[in-house]
């Protein structure tokens, strides 16, 4: 029996070498298909076949090929196949897993544009994609079981829609890529049936790497780059040391990860200081209702011998791993490759994974942590579904939207555009703003109408425990910064106090919102803006500088809003009218905020309060939600909220909230919904003066948009320049929102994306004059969605929402990395202005 087994071991060992000397794993099955192509193309050195000679794979009642020359487009995209009606792939394949790759790339073809194609995906098992549409270029993996020596792959359009597909691959990976039982991250007990389960790859990245294409992955993956996903890229350090991965027998393979995967880490920076404490952290956008199978891989590669790494893995802030020391998983050697697998204890209630990892609190001599991989991937539903059809770049089908932010962002560039264009207009509202600063106060910062009285607190010290000690600001430093609250200096007064303009020791300008010190009231509010805005920090969402709770003040001291509230801008104060892409960009910004809050952390936050007076736009009219004093981690049922509310916000609020007395986030978006038509009508919501059937402008707007005359009732000075689909689109997620019940109401991050495509559906028209010849090299990588001769308007429109795309994803992430930096600026000076 012992030479039984020392035959076997042998064996598999050559077998290995043998595996060694021809580069790894070589798939049974490796059909690559260039679709809707006459000739071959090589990617990465795969040859992706013709369509022509893959035909006989293909049932389809009526399909089209479709090409494009896209020259700047690698050459599988530059070809696709439309499917008219419910197309079939079968692939005679071997029994056991494989990758199912999807690349669509859309492209405009005679009617077609594929960009707007929406369809559903599915094997004889499992429906891939539900309802999908590629709005630009996404490639889905798929980790598929078969069971039966066929593969099909069916492409059913939806209702009158098209499918399209640009290239497909059908590869056998070893069945013991993923499998066994790998525990739940943070809860006790194991998944159980991984061997059944229809994967999708969501993401797989490279830490501290660069990108790793398929070519250098014996499985035809590709990993991306971590940086993008970090909260705060500073925190680490990338760690290169390819060369001394080892391979122990046993535990992962080459096929686990490659070595350039394993050769790279992401190292907590803490310069070997033995008192750094912090996380590193990355954030994933992940879609809710499913769990996910979460890979980490680890080599420790930083360290100069054994036993010298010991950290902590925390997933969703759960703790996973305690003092995780990687020499103990593999038999002392250093610098092995070795992967943890864990699954997510339930359905994802949240739309984000949060990954972190933080120093060892027993081993304090070796303050560090590393990751050097990590694979995110979709596990099916109970409904064999991995998608459940509501897709939604806002949200819903992950990889996608990634892909699609930049698209969706894109059209926010436009109000970078959109800035140049009226940069002279900005610069006068400046002016006026500052010249009149005494003239007509500016409201900057919204003050609670509703003062929430909260029992009797005779100290007002801030003892909750969410309450963040490092926000705390010394009086002496809130006092200098406001002259000691000169009078001169007041911008907006309200029944919480009066607040000021400040000016930091830094140059900071900043808002100090003051409660009267006679009363208590308010201190609920108080409380709860501090909690919400030191865990909470968005660029859509006002930032929180800092708060005094120094004798019996109740302060909060918030960045300053240049342009102040939104309202202003519409109605009553004599500013110049905003245009229809800048009140669509505000609309946008405030719906991101509010789609962060609920879909944020742990918990949804319901703002409670969202009307146009707590929308503030700073210097270049980017909006920001503000006022968190009734915001509540819901669904909730606190009365005495309840009544406060209801008060602060009359004519934005929820009916349906009225008569259920519960609180949702949709009660946000029924507000939201509200802002929407005074942003597009330029009106208060409740104006007593008019006629009866007008006062209300929810209901009076929403009668005109039933009668599909919505254009009659909207502002003066946008009349005319509305491109008429673009207000369709507005008018009609206003309606939605506007819904009675809830739950007919779209959730934020549908109301996002909706705005996105009526910004589009504007620029469109505004900027098919912006496209020119160079447009090309701004393109890069992105997808263009144009070449099709009969549509040059359509063309054009295109390329310029590509283009913005490519800038907004760098301007974006450097926005965010500004905002980082400024804030530990200011906090440095307000601690040293304390120690002065
Ligand atoms: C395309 O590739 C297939 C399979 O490798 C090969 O048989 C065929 O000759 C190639 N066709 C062309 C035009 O190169
Ligand atoms: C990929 O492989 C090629 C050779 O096959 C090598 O030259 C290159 O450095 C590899 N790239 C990475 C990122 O490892
Ligand atoms: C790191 O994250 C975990 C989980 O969220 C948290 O419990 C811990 O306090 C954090 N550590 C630091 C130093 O912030
Ligand atoms: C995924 O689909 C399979 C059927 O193919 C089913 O047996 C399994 O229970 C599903 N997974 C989950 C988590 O429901």
């Amino acid at each position: 029996m012992g030479g039984e087994k020392f035959g076997f071991l042998i064996w598999v060992s050559s077998i290995s070498c043998l595996i060694c000397l021809c580069h790894g794993y070589v798939p049974v099955d490796n059909y690559l298909i260039n679709c809707g192509s006459h000739t071959n193309a090589t990617v990465t050195g795969r040859v992706f076949i013709s369509d022509q000679l893959a035909s006989s794979h293909l049932t389809s009642p009526n399909e089209i090929l479709a090409a494009s020359n896209r020259n700047s487009v690698s050459d599988i995209y530059q070809t696709a196949r439309i499917f008219a009606g419910t197309s079939k792939y079968t692939f005679s394949v071997a029994r056991g897993r494989h990758w199912v790759r999807l690349h669509f790339s859309p492209f405009q073809y005679q009617n077609f544009e594929m960009g707007s194609a929406q369809f559903s995906v599915s094997s004889q098992t499992h429906v891939l994609l539900n309802d999908f549409t590629a709005k630009s270029r996404v490639m889905k993996e798929y980790y598929l079981k078969v069971a039966t020596g066929n593969l099909e792959l069916t492409f059913t359009p939806s209702g009158n829609s098209f499918a399209f597909v640009n290239a497909l691959e059908v590869v056998s990976v070893p069945d013991t890529l993923i499998n066994g039982e790998p525990p739940f991250a943070g809860s006790p007990g194991k998944f159980q049936g991984l061997s059944w389960q229809a994967l999708e790859t969501v993401h797989r990245l490279n830490m501290g790497g660069p990108r790793v294409t398929p070519s250098n992955d014996t499985l035809s993956r590709t990993w991306e780059p971590d940086s993008e996903f970090l909260i705060e890229k500073n925190l680490v350090t990338s760690v290169s040391k390819i060369a001394s991965v080892n391979y122990v027998p046993g535990y992962a393979t080459e096929e686990t990860a490659p070595r350039t995967v394993y050769g790279t880490c992401s190292e907590m920076n803490s310069g070997d200081n033995p008192a750094s404490n912090f996380n590193v952290t990355w954030d994933f956008d992940v879609d809710v209702g499913f769990q996910y199978f979460l890979r980490f891989h680890f080599c420790d590669i930083v360290s100069s011998s054994l036993n010298q790494l010991y950290f902590n893995l925390f997933v969703d802030s759960m703790m996973v791993v305690e003092n995780l020391d990687l020499s103990t998983y593999t038999f002392n050697v250093l610098a092995a490759a070795y992967s943890m697998d864990y699954v997510t204890g339930s359905a994802k209630q949240t739309g984000r994974i949060r990954v972190s990892l933080g120093r060892s609190y027993v081993h304090t001599n070796y303050p560090t942590a590393i990751l050097n991989g990590l694979e995110i991937m979709k596990i099916n539903n109970s409904k064999s579904q991995l998608s459940t059809g509501t897709f939604l770049p806002g949200g819903s089908s992950s990889s996608t939207t990634k892909k699609n932010v930049g698209m969706i962002v894109g059209a926010m560039v436009g109000s970078l555009l959109a800035l140049v264009v009226f940069g002279g207009l900005f610069l006068l509202i400046k002016k006026r703003g500052r010249g009149g600063r005494d003239g007509h106060s500016k409201t900057w910062i919204p003050l609670s109408t509703a003062g929430v009285t909260s029992g009797s607190s005779s100290g007002t010290t801030i003892t909750s425990a969410a309450s963040n000690s490092s926000y705390r600001i010394p009086l002496a430093a809130v006092k200098e910064a406001t002259n000691s609250f000169d009078e001169s200096r007041v911008i907006g007064v309200g029944g919480f106090g009066k607040v000021y303009k400040g000016e930091l020791h830094n140059g900071t300008k900043v808002a100090v919102k003051r409660a009267n010190p006679k009363s208590q009231q308010g201190l609920a509010e108080f409380k709860t803006e501090i909690e919400m805005l030191s865990q909470f920090r968005h660029r859509h969402l006002v930032s929180l500088i800092g708060y005094c709770d120094e004798s019996n003040e109740m302060i909060l001291v918030y960045e300053y809003m240049e342009n102040g509230t939104l309202k202003s801008h519409l109605y009553g104060s004599g500013l110049p009218s905003l245009s229809w892409k800048q009140r669509l960009e505000i609309c946008i910004g405030s719906a991101r905020g509010l789609h962060y809050l609920h879909t944020g952390d742990s918990k949804p936050v319901i703002h409670r309060d969202v009307k146009s007076a707590n929308i503030l736009l700073d210097e270049k009219l980017m909006a920001k939600v503000a006022d968190f004093g009734l915001s509540k981690t819901g669904p909730d049922l606190d009365q005495t909220h309840v009544s406060t509310a209801v008060k602060g916000s009359f004519g934005y609020l929820d009916p349906e909230y009225f008569r259920r007395q519960q609180l949702t986030e949709k009660s946000d978006v029924y507000s939201f919904g509200v802002v929407m038509f005074e942003v597009l009508c330029a009106r208060p919501v409740i104006d007593p003066t008019l006629p009866r059937e007008m006062v209300n402008l929810a209901e009076w707007a929403m009668k005109w948009q039933k009668k599909g005359q919505l254009e009659q009732v909207i502002d003066q000075s946008l009349r005319g320049k509305i491109i008429p689909d673009s207000l369709r689109k507005f008018g009609e997620t206003g309606e939605k929102c506007l819904a009675d019940y809830g739950v007919d109401r779209p959730s934020m991050g549908d109301v996002l994306w909706n705005l996105e495509y009526a910004l589009q559906l504007q620029e469109a028209v505004v900027d098919g004059d912006l496209e020119e010849d160079n447009s090309t090299n701004m393109i890069g990588e992105l997808p263009l969605r144009f070449n099709d001769y009969n549509n040059q308007g359509d063309t054009s429109v295109n390329v310029a929402v590509a283009r913005k795309g490519r800038y907004e994803e760098e301007e974006e992430s450097s926005v965010d990395d500004l905002s980082g930096v400024s804030m530990s600026k200011v906090f440095s000076q307000l601690v040293k202005s304390e120690g002065r």
